[in-house]
């Protein structure tokens, strides 16, 4: 297959770069480095040069260190997670182009009013029109309603990404190496078995839409924390904020979305997502640390 990937250079874009070509795809990387991407003549005359027979949308603004990030920098991120989707799907429309976009899981939140798991069915409800939600949510929600009616369109939403490559994006890492963790209960992704899946929806034309692509499951930051202890990869004295009022007060300037997402509807279309602690226990047991891992990923 013969594949675009916009976002490449990013933490997922690269992982999917990675997978893509490993399983032999041809890859094409596209970015704002060599192309116009918001400027519709400029994407469709790339694309029609490189002549694809997919795209993938891995770029995206999602703050750094973290989304409290995207309330200051509030133009990139609506171009980026709300903008550029919809000008990739005027693209990849004119050009009859298969290809898929990666949003989020978190644009769905647990209330009191909403306790159980979210489906592909049901509407966001961490977003402008159901708020309050962090301004990163909001636009990522604003990303699939502009591919609401988006031909020949994936929307996969990927939630907590982890991995077995210790780094500051991945998840588990991030538990290992904040100073104190909010307890909570969430669906997470680990990112090889995303990108295979993102990968094997092209391969095995499963039917456009939306996935929620998260391993079966949800664990809490305890248990999380349990088995990075018991993996013996990290020995250390875990703190918790007592209370999310008390993360809200000391850590952070806008909302979390914490959720559980049902991901039956990607296993019944064949996709492979393995349950959420196989999946944790088998990146911690082939864990590999960031000097190693910045090494290994270069050679
Ligand atoms: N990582 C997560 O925890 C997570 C969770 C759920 C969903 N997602 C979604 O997954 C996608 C990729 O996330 P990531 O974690 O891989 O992000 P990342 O590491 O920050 O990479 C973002 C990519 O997007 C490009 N980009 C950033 N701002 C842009 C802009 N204004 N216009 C065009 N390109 C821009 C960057 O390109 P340059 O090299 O040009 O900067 C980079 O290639 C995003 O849509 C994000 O919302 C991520």
């Amino acid at each position: 297959m013969r594949l675009v990937v916009l976002g490449g250079s990013g933490f997922l874009g690269q992982s999917i770069v990675q997978g893509a070509r490993s399983r032999g795809d041809r890859v094409t990387v596209l970015g704002r480095q060599n192309c116009n991407l918001y400027d519709l003549s400029s994407l469709v005359q790339a694309l029609e040069t490189i002549a694809p027979d997919a795209l993938i949308n891995a770029a995206g603004y999602s703050g750094r260190p973290n989304v409290d990030a995207c309330e200051m920098n509030k133009a990139e991120c609506l171009a980026a997670n709300a903008v550029l989707p919809g000008i990739i799907g005027q693209a990849c429309h004119q050009l009859g182009l298969p290809w898929g976009h990666i949003s989020s899981g978190c644009i769905f939140n647990k209330t009191e009013a909403a306790q159980r798991s979210f489906s592909e069915l049901d509407e966001p409800n961490f977003t402008f029109r159901q708020g309050p939600c962090s301004f990163y949510s909001g636009t990522k929600a604003l990303g699939e309603e502009v591919l609401q009616d988006a031909s020949q369109c994936y929307i996969w939403r990927i939630r907590i990404p982890f991995s077995n490559w210790d780094s500051e994006r991945n998840y588990l890492s991030k538990l290992i190496r904040y100073d104190r963790l909010l307890e909570a209960t969430n669906s997470i992704s680990e990112v090889n078995e995303f990108v295979s899946a993102v990968l094997d929806c092209f391969v095995m034309r499963v039917p456009f839409g939306i996935y929620h692509l998260t391993n079966p499951g949800a664990v809490s930051t305890t248990e999380v924390v349990q088995m990075i202890r018991e993996s013996g990869i990290a020995d250390k004295d875990f703190r918790f904020f007592n209370s999310e009022e008390e993360f809200m007060q000391v850590a952070a300037t806008t909302p979390r979305s914490n959720c559980i997402l049902s991901c039956q509807k990607a296993l019944q279309a064949g996709l492979k997502l393995s349950p959420i602690r196989e999946a944790i226990v088998r990146a911690l047991h082939s864990w590999v640390p960031e000097n190693q891992a910045l090494y290994q990923r270069a050679a």
